[in-house]
């Protein structure tokens, strides 16, 4: 068997921690555009604080580089580039297709192409093989090998990380092939999963994430009409969950680039179908309609508040979900910027946040300034609030908006 020389590009939430895992035991090429990206890795730094020095560390011959040659000897391809909405929620393939043009300028005979980035069925084996097969090197479609492989990595959750979850790994080839590529991702999983049909797999990732989006958008319902309806969601939800069958959702901020975007790639793919949804896109409406209702209840709140407007107001946890570092698509940072524009007494508190992102969005991260407020608004709740909240709600006002 020729030695396996793996390829992660983009290193991103996705990305880094599987170029992470695999660097244990392969010399890994780790590829990013984003030559900033690149540069603080170097300096075992990341910017989405997931990892720590230690993990960053680098023991053998694996590269961090945005430089297309260092790819070139490289023989197994994962791709984890982002996959956003365009206009009118249209998927956006921009990333994907630019990293397929990357592979194809490089790719050789026997190559392994994973994409691991979240897609609509179809998108592997038909526009990526696409790209490939205009190849420089006259390679066919015979010659390579190409597979997805959805992921499911959970940011700032300790306890689901990518060694204890299953993955599902999906190639329509021969046993010799499949045995190499467990080689590779048995390094990142101890739970593969094999499934024979691409399209099989990347709709089993759109459904996962949709089937989340719909259920937290119900409990959003449900805790908007208690509340319309002047009764106490929490009695309400404690009474529900005695029944064996109940699921354990709660309402909440839908953000990230996950939930947000990818009931549109499904629904995208039953429309190429012709087939009109009723349900998938249900969730939508309500999750991102929390922003205005969630703005209300603050409002509502405050002004019951006597001379709020001079009290010193700091609002917190402002990323998409607690304990990470990550604004895409976050209600909560919508919240506060609207409220920014309306206090002048209120500033944005957000410590897991880096540096760069707060300097855009004018928020701070210094903990002295929680002691200082005399109204502090929790939208997010990071773990680090849990302690000090108990002990500053003696002299302050906090208004908790989502208590999980
Ligand atoms: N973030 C999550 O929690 C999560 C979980 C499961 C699945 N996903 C899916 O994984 C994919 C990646 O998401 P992410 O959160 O890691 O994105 P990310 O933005 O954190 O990282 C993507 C990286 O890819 C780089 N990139 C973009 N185009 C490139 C190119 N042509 N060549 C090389 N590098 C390129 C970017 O610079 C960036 O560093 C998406 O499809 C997403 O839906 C994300």
């Amino acid at each position: 068997m020729k030695k396996i020389l793996p390829c992660v590009i983009g290193l991103g939430y996705v990305g880094l921690p599987v170029f992470i895992s695999l660097k244990k035991k392969f010399n890994v090429v780790g590829y990013d555009v984003n030559y900033n990206r690149i540069k603080s890795l170097r300096i075992l730094k990341d910017n989405n604080n997931e990892f720590k020095k230690n993990d960053l560390k680098i023991k053998n011959n694996s590269i961090f580089t945005n430089k297309s040659k260092d790819i070139e000897k490289c023989n197994f391809f994962i791709v984890a580039v982002p996959t956003p909405l365009k206009n009118k929620n249209q998927p956006d393939l921009k990333y994907v297709l630019s990293a397929f043009k990357t592979i194809s300028k490089v790719i050789k005979k026997d190559d392994i192409i994973f994409l691991e980035s979240t897609v609509f069925p179809g998108t592997t084996d038909t526009i990526c093989k696409k790209i490939l097969l205009k190849n420089k090197n006259k390679i066919t479609e015979k010659e390579f090998y190409l597979g997805y492989s959805s992921e499911r990595i959970n940011p700032g959750d300790k306890k689901h990380n990518l060694k204890n979850i299953s993955k599902v790994v999906s190639i329509n080839t021969n046993q010799k092939i499949i045995r190499k590529v467990k080689k590779v991702y048995n390094n990142v999983s101890k739970k593969i999963v094999i499934s024979k049909k691409i399209k099989e797999a990347e709709l089993s990732k759109l459904i996962e994430n949709t089937q989340r989006d719909l259920n937290i958008s119900l409990m959003n319902e449900i805790m908007i009409l208690c509340q319309k309806a002047n009764l106490n969601y929490n009695e309400v939800l404690r009474l529900a969950k005695t029944k064996w069958n109940f699921l354990n959702f709660t309402p909440g901020l839908v953000g990230g680039h996950c939930l947000p975007v990818d009931p549109h790639y499904l629904a995208f793919f039953a429309r190429q179908k012709k087939f009109n949804t009723k349900v998938t896109l249900a969730g939508r409406k309500v999750n991102d309609s929390m922003e205005k209702i969630v703005l209300k209840i603050i409002l509502k709140k405050l002004q019951s508040i006597t001379n709020f407007k001079k009290k010193k107001i700091l609002v917190t946890g402002l990323t998409y979900k607690s304990d990470v570092a990550d604004l895409r698509n976050s209600l909560a940072l919508k919240i506060y910027l609207k409220l920014k524009t309306k206090f002048k007494n209120l500033i944005g508190f957000d410590p897991i946040i880096n540096k760069n992102d707060a300097l855009k969005y004018r928020i701070e991260r210094d903990h002295r300034l929680m002691n200082k407020a005399d109204i502090i608004i929790v939208l997010v709740k990071h773990k680090f609030l849990n302690k000090i909240l108990n002990k500053l709600k003696q002299n302050k006002k906090i208004i908790l908006l989502f208590d999980d």
